[in-house]
């Protein structure tokens, strides 16, 4: 007789799901069906040369240093590459001291939690959000608050209002978590009036802002918005970033920017989690960094992925039926598709799985539930004959359900 072993697991586990996305991209594996579930990268714009010579270069050069612990603030090389980008690009006014890097921005979320969150703790969040953060912040028992997007990004107003309500209630309101650029899933870009407003609440409740900013130089047309972190004048903001859109997923490395006093307590909790990232890519990458080789290839992963965002938008345009609508990125992997209010995504996810075309319920991302008449469709990952047919097929489901 199997035993059982619920008495072992913690109140966090028990309360956490398996990600909804994961469970539903294992459909999606098969060779013949057109996935826009999953937030990956090109593969084909993998550059897996020059990281094999860089990853030789690093060796021949710093062989034993590569392969032994690092710090864990992270690579200096690194570090002082990343803060250099951003004075330059950015303007911001940071030094190494700002930066620590992470096992990618997945570990920022989660240090962000464990440095911030007790349970009952309140975030603020948009809806919808991306996933990962809401259950990363979750799983520290943070109560998340859903704010409104309109086309601009999080609602100010709403936002401010629900903020004054958590504290006047006696709730001890945390910090607000926003994807400002080209925002995972929704793929609208916050502008800078709405970025000052939102600094704004920010500093009147004192509370920090995490900016997490994967697709930030991902972006095809249109003017950059001014980061938070460039605006921010009080040390109020953090900011997440990550190689993994820009370069590879499979690097698992990103970092934490903010004042001095965040990052010593990520360099706190990350001791706890776990110590360091991997020496070898970190000094690989700051390899690739001086060879030269990163606006190359980001420069191509701007023209590809554009071609492909293109692709996606006219064939929507073409098939879809009346009712629905969808978000326009000016970057980034993803865009959000409205269907009428009766169509419920997670029924129509059986019947596009069998026209061979895969995408991600809209009410992952709502962490009020909400959303169920809405999807999530990533456009860099399928090539650009399939992002015309798979959004042909996903058309067809979508009138068989009217
Ligand atoms: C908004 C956002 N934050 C963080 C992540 C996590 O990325 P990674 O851990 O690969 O850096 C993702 C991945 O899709 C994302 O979309």
């Amino acid at each position: 007789m199997e035993s059982s072993f619920e008495h072992l697991w913690s109140d966090s586990i028990k309360k956490m799901k398996k990600s909804v996305i994961r469970e539903l991209l294992k459909l999606t594996q098969k060779d013949e069906i057109i996935s826009f579930a999953g937030g990956l990268p090109d593969p084909k714009l993998f550059p897996i040369e020059e990281i094999k010579e860089c990853t030789i270069g690093v060796l021949d050069k710093y062989g034993p240093k590569a392969l032994q612990y690092g710090t864990t603030e992270g690579d200096m090389r690194l570090r002082g590459h990343l803060v250099n980008r951003y004075r330059k690009l950015e303007g911001l006014d940071i030094s190494e001291d700002n930066l620590i890097i992470t096992t990618a921005s997945q570990q920022g979320l989660d240090l962000t939690g464990r440095i911030f969150l007790n349970p009952g703790d309140v975030v603020f969040c948009g809806l919808p959000s991306y996933l990962g953060g809401i259950n990363a912040f979750a799983s520290y028992g943070a109560e998340l608050v859903g704010i409104d997007l309109d086309s601009n990004g999080m609602s100010s107003i709403i936002l401010r209002n629900e903020v004054a309500k958590a504290v006047s209630n006696g709730k001890r309101a945390k910090f607000i978590y926003i994807v400002p650029d080209f925002q995972n899933p929704a793929g609208i870009t916050m502008d800078e009036k709405r970025r000052r407003e939102i600094l704004d609440i920010a500093y009147e409740f004192n509370i920090p802002i995490i900016e997490d900013t994967p697709y930030r130089e991902v972006r095809f047309n249109g003017e950059p918005q001014p980061m938070f972190q460039k605006l921010d004048t009080r040390g109020m903001v953090i900011t997440l970033g990550t190689f993994s859109k820009v370069l590879a997923p499979g690097f698992r490395i990103g970092w934490v920017i903010g004042h001095e006093r965040w990052i010593e307590k990520y360099v706190t909790g990350k001791q706890i989690a776990d110590l360091c990232s991997s020496s070898l890519i970190q000094m690989t990458i700051a390899e690739y960094f001086e060879r030269d080789l990163y606006d190359k290839n980001l420069k191509l992963i701007i023209e590809k992925y554009r071609e492909k965002r293109d692709a996606m938008l006219a064939s929507l345009e073409k098939y879809m039926p009346e009712g629905v609508s969808w978000t326009s990125p000016d970057g980034g992997l993803f865009l959000f598709l409205y269907m009428p209010e009766n169509i419920d995504s997670e029924k129509l996810f059986l019947n596009a799985i069998e026209k061979n075309v895969a995408f991600v319920v809209g009410n992952a991302f709502y962490c009020n539930n909400a959303g169920r008449n809405t999807m999530r469709l990533n456009f860099s990952f399928a090539t650009l004959d399939e992002n015309v047919e798979g959004i042909k097929r996903l058309s067809e489901s979508i009138k068989e359900f009217l």
